[in-house]
């Protein structure tokens, strides 16, 4: 692969885009990235707040759909490689409707592979998630061999996706590798997922909702970990591969939940045991040798620093889940949660 100078990053508002977004910036020093967002609710310019003056002529930042084609076609001809985040990613949501799951997921993806085709093929890089995998019992672990099995809405569109990817390596040579990677956590996620929920909640002594009985067993990886393990891929990875990534941390969710009340000093009172999720996977885990192996990757922190790091962001940026935890995010939360106390 011929290297890559100009980076178009899709979704890089949410929140590991701009982790992503600030690490190659701060760690890939020739490189200048265009971010392509359309700001849904997932989306927020915060999370970039002064990075085109602190990274003069290196980053720059485009309001659109990735379903525009004409726009992402110009986009994609302008920059030698994608990296592509820009999705829906919660899965409750998904259950609750899953037509912008297919919309953003599956068609978006689309409208980018085939704007890669148009102009001749480009480097492409489709971030995926272990969940494509489906659910794991209490042994074993998730490998690039492992059969494609989604059980919910949300991980059947990225599932759609990754197989849309597979089809236009096979059939148009497009240079696109797939990155699967297990739970992230770190600063800027929104706090509807598992961890930023359970630090905001507990940080304003509201109720911390465990589903089910908090058993199932989530593997969690720090983003930043993530981010640079998809820019090996970027850089080394083989077209047509996949590679997945984790953190080698398996926890059941009431363990997660049980650290961040100690790391907080907040009372084990607060955990309300709610009714489970609808098909909720037991346990995913990760089996990353090959990244290791083949991209020369590594974690770099163990969950338990990743999470002293993460809560600590929390409490030094209280205005910015405060904001996040008002507007659309409220509604979503009182209709799927309804008033628990
Ligand atoms: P996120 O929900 O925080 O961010 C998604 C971003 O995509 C937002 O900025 C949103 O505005 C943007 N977006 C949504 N629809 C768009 C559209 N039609 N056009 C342009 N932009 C659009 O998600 P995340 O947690 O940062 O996940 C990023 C990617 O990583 C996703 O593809 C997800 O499937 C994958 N992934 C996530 C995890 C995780 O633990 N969060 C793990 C593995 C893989
Ligand atoms: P989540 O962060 O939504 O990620 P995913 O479903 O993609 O793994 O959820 C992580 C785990 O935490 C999952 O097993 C569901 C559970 N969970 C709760 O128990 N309570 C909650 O309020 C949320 C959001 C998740």
């Amino acid at each position: 692969m011929s290297k890559v100078q100009k980076l178009l990053v899709t979704g890089g508002a949410g929140f590991i885009g701009s982790n992503f977004i600030h690490h190659t910036l701060k760690s890939r020093a020739g490189l200048i990235l265009t971010n392509l967002d359309s700001l849904t609710y997932a989306g927020n310019l915060r999370n970039l707040e002064g990075l085109e003056k602190q990274y003069q002529g290196r980053y720059s930042f485009v309001k659109g759909d990735i379903n525009d084609a004409t726009l992402t076609a110009r986009l994609i001809s302008e920059n030698d490689a994608v990296v592509h985040f820009a999705a829906e990613s919660h899965v409750d949501r998904s259950i609750l409707d899953a037509a912008t799951f297919i919309e953003t997921n599956v068609k978006g993806t689309l409208t980018l592979l085939n704007g890669a085709l148009a102009c001749g093929g480009c480097r492409f890089v489709h971030v995926s998630t272990d969940e494509v995998y489906g659910a794991l019992g209490d042994e074993g672990a998730f490998t690039e061999s492992t059969p494609i099995a989604p059980n919910s809405p949300y991980s059947a569109s990225k599932a759609g996706s990754d197989m849309l990817v597979r089809a236009f390596v096979h059939t148009h040579h497009l240079d696109a590798v797939i990155t699967r990677c297990s739970n992230n956590y770190g600063p800027y996620q929104f706090p509807e997922k598992l961890i930023p929920l359970m630090i905001t909640n507990a940080l304003e002594d509201k109720p911390l909702p465990v589903y089910g009985k908090g058993h199932n067993v989530r593997d969690w990886i720090y983003v930043v970990d993530h981010c640079e393990g998809i820019l090996r891929a970027l850089e080394a990875g083989k077209g047509g591969e996949v590679y997945n990534f984790g953190g080698r941390s398996e926890r059941k969710n009431l363990d997660v939940v049980h650290a961040i009340l100690k790391a907080l000093k907040k009372p084990e009172s607060l955990i309300r045991y709610v009714e489970d999720r609808k098909g909720h996977d037991w346990r995913y885990a990760i089996d990353c040798r090959k990244a290791e192996r083949e991209l020369g990757w590594r974690q770099s922190v163990t969950f338990e620093q990743g999470m002293e790091t993460t809560i600590k962001w929390y409490l030094d940026h209280k205005p910015w889940w405060q904001e996040v935890k008002t507007g659309a995010y409220r509604d979503f939360y009182s209709r799927y949660y309804g008033d628990i106390k």
